[in-house]
Formats: C-alpha cells, structure tokens, sequence
C-alpha cells in the first residue's frame, strides 16, 4: 500500500479516514457511471440513486441479463457475530427489491465458519446468532422459488467440497497480501468459502452474470474469487460487484458496529427505544442553541438523522430536499429532524418485526429457501466432484 494513505480497508479491519475514491485506484475497481446508475431497473432503489453503492466491477452484464430477461443473480451474505443493525439488512432488502423487479435469483450464505475464527464468540453463541440473524432474513420474505440460504457449517456436503477446489487455487502469499497475516489458519482458508459463496449460483445453475452487492471492505473477496472464475478450469464468469460506501454510526462518520460498544439501532428495538437512541446519540449537524441553529442553519451532509433518511428510509427526493433546504436554513431544528428520521425508522421495524413474528419456526420457515439435493449435485459436479465420488443425501 503506498506510504500517502493513512487508512486500512481490509475485510478484516478498518481503519482511518477512508478516502474512497484512493480506495478504487489501490482496490482497480470503477467509479459507478451515471449511464449504469439509470440502467438499474425503476424506480430504481436510493441505495444506487443515491450513491451509497458508487463503484462496481463487471455490472453490465448483470444489468443486460436483468433487462433481457435471461439467468442473473445476487449474492448477499451475512456474517453472524451479533444482533443484526439496520445497517446490516440494507444490501438484503435491495436485493429483494431487485428481485421483485427483475426476478433475480438471490443467494444468501451464513458465514458462521469466518465469524467464529475472526471473534472471540464460542461456537454456541455464533450459533445461536445464526438462527436470531436467519429469521431477520426470513422476514424480509424473498421469494423461496428464487432464494437460497446456505450456511457454511450446515450446508457442508456443498461448500466443503466447492472450498476444497477453489482453496488450490490460492496461494499463501496471495491471502498475506489482500488481507494481511492471518491469525489462524481457519482465515487462510476462508477466502476460498467467500469465493464458494460467489460462484455458487452459477456452480447451481450454469454460467450467468452474478452481482455482488457489498461494503467496499469486502471486496478483496471478490478480487480472490475473480482471479479463480479467470483460470477458467470452471465454467463461471467473475462475479461482479457493487461495492458501497460504509454507512455513519450513530455516533458520526465511521462503520456502524454492532459489537463495539457505540449505540445502533437493532432491528428488534421497538419505536421507544428508536426514539431515544436517535435523540440521544445520533451526530447533529445543527447548531448548539435554537437561537444560533435559526440564525446560520444545520449541515445535513453531516446530520446522521438526514444521512440515514437519504441512504435508505426516504423514498421521495423531493421531500429529501425539502427537509436539506429547511433545515439548512434554520427553519428545520436538529430535534424536529431527528423526530422525523425516528418516525420512519420505526415504521420500517415495525413492519419487519410483525413479519418476523408471524413467522413458524426457523426450520419449517428455511426448508424452502435450502439447497435441493438436485441442485447440492449439480454444484458439486461442476466443481469437479464426480456424481458417485460423495454418499448420496
Ligand atoms: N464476510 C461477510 C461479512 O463479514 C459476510 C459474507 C459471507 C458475505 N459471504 C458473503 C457478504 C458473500 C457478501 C457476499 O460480513
């Protein structure tokens, strides 16, 4: 990394003050063109609109796939360390909007492997977080005909054998060098599970375009998984990404955490609690006293509560800029604001938790969005594994 940049990016730590733009020349990803910004499907969702998303590799095959009708997927998964945040479920429900538009398949793994050998949680916490995080994907109601959830230590019979392929693929010091040392030898071989998650759905189904949405922090996965699909001993195109920029912390810029002890909003606080998270912790770019913040206005650039309605819970642009324009000239409080990002939010988790408790139980709610054995064969021959190589499930 050149000595100019005074920020870490790495799947496993960030760190600094992150200037994007360096971040693509050091990463050799795009900047998000206007013209692939209005290729995604209208209306198209705030997250592109608005540019959280900003750079991507190989986006326009999956856009010619999505438009022409044709096989295209997204991948999306979820690290299971904690409760999940609002944070964490914005890539899920884009991708369910992506699919209610373009009926995309949709593949979602549980990397409860990585988070077990990255955190200091026992295996029946990671456990236990796995199932809680589950039924908060569950409740967001993806379409099981095109939704698959994987998890990497129950689903073994398909990841063990597609990690074992692609793990000889990559070598030590390719890992040292896109992640720094690993601590323990489970990270080393982890980058080949996240390559298994990406090329899963093209190893299930034959060849097609896969976008990844995710934090730009999780690109080196991509990078490690693309430089697999460009040997070409599969039948696989490189998956692209869409790779987005980390969003505030309550507290201010920065990532948002759900095991640091900053505040977050989880998705099971009920309105009270939102409430009071936001007015007490969430950064004001208002003024100290109602007199001043009348006379010289707020900065809704740095506002966490205008942050938070602009990335995500604030579908209409022009009450967004009408909120910006009141509140940059005093006419609109920090408090009033704040209220006002509170009420949507809690909206929003009010509808995804009467969703969760309508749900049955974990198992009878997952059957649908597993693997099949039909599809487990599949990917396991394409990998490479003979059909008779592996005891039938
Ligand atoms: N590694 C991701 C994290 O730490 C979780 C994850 C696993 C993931 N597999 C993925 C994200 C595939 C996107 C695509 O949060």
């Amino acid at each position: 990394m050149p000595a100019t940049d005074d920020f870490t990016v790495t799947p496993y730590a960030v760190e600094g003050d992150i200037d994007y733009d360096r971040l693509l020349e050091q990463f050799g990803a795009d900047a998000l063109s206007p013209e692939q910004k209005a290729r995604f499907p209208s209306p198209t969702h705030p997250l592109v609109r608005r540019e959280v998303f900003y750079a991507e590799r190989d986006v326009d095959p999956f856009l010619d796939a999505a438009s022409e009708g044709t096989t295209h997927s997204i991948v999306t998964g979820r690290g299971p360390s904690g409760p999940m945040h609002i944070g964490h479920v914005f890539p899920f429900y884009f991708a369910k909007h992506l699919q209610d538009q373009t009926g995309a398949l949709v593949y979602i793994p549980f990397s409860d492997d990585e988070k077990y050998f990255l955190k200091d949680n026992s295996l029946e916490e990671i456990s236990d977080y796995t199932r809680e995080n589950l039924l908060d994907l569950l409740a967001i109601g993806f379409d099981p005909e095109r939704t698959r959830i994987v998890v990497d230590t129950a689903d073994a019979d398909v990841v063990y054998p597609l990690a074992t392929a692609f793990a000889k693929e990559v070598t030590q010091s390719t890992v040292d060098a896109t992640y720094g040392d690993p601590e323990n030898i489970g990270l080393s071989f982890y980058p080949a599970v996240q390559a298994t998650h990406l090329l899963l759905p093209q190893l299930v189904e034959g060849r097609h375009p896969t976008l990844v949405p995710i934090a730009v922090d999780q690109d080196p996965h991509v990078r490690v998984c693309r430089d697999i699909a460009a040997k070409q001993r599969y039948d696989v195109d490189k998956p692209g990404a869409l790779l987005s920029k980390f969003l505030p912390s309550l507290e201010g810029p920065g990532k948002m955490s759900s095991s640091g002890d900053e505040a977050s909003i989880l998705l099971s606080d009920d309105r009270e609690t939102v409430f009071e998270k936001i007015r007490t912790h969430a950064f004001s770019g208002g003024q100290t006293s109602i007199d001043e913040h009348r006379r010289r206005g707020g900065n809704p650039e740095i506002d966490v509560s205008y942050r938070l309605l602009y990335y995500f819970f604030e579908e209409s642009d022009e009450r967004l800029e009408r909120l910006a324009r009141e509140y940059r000239d005093g006419t609109l409080l920090s408090g009033e604001l704040k209220d006002i990002a509170a009420e949507k939010i809690a909206d929003f988790l009010d509808a995804h938790q009467e969703r969760r408790e309508s749900l049955d139980s974990l198992e009878a709610e997952l059957e649908p969005y597993r693997l099949t054995a039909d599809e487990r064969r599949a990917a396991r021959e394409r990998a490479g594994f003979p059909a008779n190589a592996l005891i039938q499930q």
